[in-house]
């Protein structure tokens, strides 16, 4: 949450989660190089590396692009989704790997530069079956280099959250091409289905969760309408003490908080990575801390506590009979609001 350049503090979790991560990819490919060598004795050992760092590449992919669905699905996946970056970070680097591996293997025996190699070597761009496949997979790395080494908070801070958001929905666009590096590319020779059914496998998954995880919020989401200045969000009763019921209110998903016989409601959007504030709870310090990396804010400010800026809009709050009501238009992030109080 600072603007300064902080080196990434390793706690016992990340450690867990990093070790578990690495072991995965060298089990993996361990597991393929050496299926490989039995199964397909004529291959050699530099497809097998080729093929094994690709195909471990885009199953990282694949978890890192369904961990944000499940998670939004069950509270139960959130501890993959606090280290994600590092699975991002690791995907990159294995997707590197056949990447300069291709490229030293089908690119730099000539005398034209190897990346200039890959741009100009195939121009049939009209073709399904000799498609210049390998351009799509340069591509979607330079997507996932830009996403990689601005995965540090210092850059969301540095670049601000949307322009940070924006080049991290890349992922989507370098997911695509990925896809078409894929079926373009070794599919169209393919013999074996193994590939085709994982990769089908895959594309429902990433497509199917997130479908999914948005028709089950939009059924949560039962939006509250009115041409009063409030509206009714929900019944005091209905909220557990230091936990909060998110309602969405003119569009705007807001996430109303009880605390000490007080009622604060807050912007549901976490300004770190857009994480669910109204499934956090407020703490002994006061703050509500989001569930998903830790930032806190104020209920009743919106405003992160010192040193840090972060801010959310706040709304202000009244109570009558027992009922919440949440005024439809927001106040700018980090307005202080009177909260509502009840016996
Ligand atoms: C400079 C960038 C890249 C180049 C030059 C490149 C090149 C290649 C080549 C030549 C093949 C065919 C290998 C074969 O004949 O078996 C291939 C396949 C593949 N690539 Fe890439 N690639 C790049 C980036 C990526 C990235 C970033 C990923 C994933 C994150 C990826 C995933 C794959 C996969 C899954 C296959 C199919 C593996 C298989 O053969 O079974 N590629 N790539
Ligand atoms: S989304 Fe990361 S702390 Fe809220």
């Amino acid at each position: 949450m600072s603007e300064k350049y902080a080196a990434i503090s390793w706690n016992r979790q990340k450690i867990i989660y990093d070790l578990i991560l690495w072991s995965g990819v060298v089990g993996y490919l361990l597991l393929f190089i050496g299926l490989g060598a039995i199964f397909q004795p004529n291959v050699t050992i530099e497809t097998l590396l080729i093929r094994g760092f690709g195909t471990c590449a885009i199953l990282l992919l694949h978890i890192v692009l369904i961990i944000g669905p499940l998670c939004r699905l069950s509270p139960k996946f959130l501890p993959l989704l606090y280290n994600r970056r590092h699975l991002g970070v690791t995907t990159f680097f294995v997707g590197a790997i056949h990447g300069v591996f291709s490229i030293i293997q089908f690119h730099a025996l000539g005398n034209v530069n190897p990346i200039v190699s890959i741009l100009i070597s195939n121009t049939r761009f009209s073709s399904i079956a000799d498609f210049p496949f390998q351009i799509l997979g340069l591509i979607a790395l330079i997507i996932l280099f830009l996403m990689a080494v601005t995965s540090h908070d210092f850059w969301l801070n540095n670049l601000t959250a949307p322009i940070w958001k924006l080049l991290h929905t890349l992922v989507y666009v370098a997911y695509a091409l990925l896809i078409g590096h894929i079926v373009l590319g070794v599919l169209q020779a393919e013999t074996s289905p193994i590939l085709v059914i994982s990769l089908g496998f895959g594309l429902i998954s990433v497509i199917g969760l997130h479908l999914f995880a948005a028709f089950k919020e939009s059924k949560t989401d039962e939006e509250f309408i009115s041409t009063d200045e409030f509206v009714e969000a929900c019944a005091v009763a209905e909220i557990p003490e230091k936990r909060a019921c998110v309602r969405t209110i003119s569009g705007e998903r807001v996430a109303i908080f009880k605390y000490d016989g007080k009622i604060s409601a807050v912007s549901n959007v976490c300004q770190h990575q857009n994480g669910p504030l109204g499934e956090g709870k407020i703490g002994d310090d006061g703050c509500i801390t989001c569930p998903w990396h830790g930032f806190q804010y104020n209920p009743e400010t919106g405003a992160s506590p010192p040193p840090f800026t972060e801010k959310v809009p706040t709304f202000n709050v009244k109570i009558e009979d027992g009922k919440v009501f949440v005024r439809q238009i927001p106040n700018k992030a980090g307005t202080q609001v009177e909260p509502a109080k009840f016996e």
